[in-house]
């Protein structure tokens, strides 16, 4: 008897710690665009600072750093920050392509430009 319910506590125990873990895993596979803000933050803030200020000392460190602006978006397209994020650009702005994928890259070009609309 005892033995009995010592195997029911112990397969409540078992199902109750791997729901939430389940349930996460559904939430991230069904998520359908990928967070831009998120994956700025992730990426690409550590350089660009918050909003697309760097700060004085990532400035110092990388001096080709642009200050991002609405005058600074009005100059590139989207297409023009994806072929960045494709490409690269110069010694220190990297290529994402192997670490993004084109739907990450879109939602992070999409985000940037609402930094300073
Ligand atoms: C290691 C630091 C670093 C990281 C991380 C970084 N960047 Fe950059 N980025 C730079 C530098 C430096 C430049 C200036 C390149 C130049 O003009 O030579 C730049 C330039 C840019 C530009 C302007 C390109 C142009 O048209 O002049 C965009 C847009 C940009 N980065 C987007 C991003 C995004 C989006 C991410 C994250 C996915 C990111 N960067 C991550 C360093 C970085």
């Amino acid at each position: 008897m005892f033995r009995a319910h010592r195997r029911v506590l112990v397969f409540l125990v078992a199902t109750a710690t791997a729901a939430p873990s389940i349930a996460a895993h559904a939430a991230a596979s069904s998520a359908q665009t990928p967070d831009g803000k998120a994956l700025f933050e992730t990426h690409c803030q550590k350089c660009h600072g918050p909003r697309g200020h760097p700060s004085a000392g990532m400035k110092k460190l990388l001096p080709e750093l642009p200050t991002w602006d609405a005058a600074f978006f009005r100059k590139r397209t989207e297409e023009d920050v994806l072929r960045v994020l494709q490409s690269g650009k110069g010694k220190n702005m990297k290529s994402f392509a192997d670490r993004l994928t084109p739907e990450e890259r879109s939602a992070v070009a999409k985000y940037i430009r609402t930094l300073n609309p």
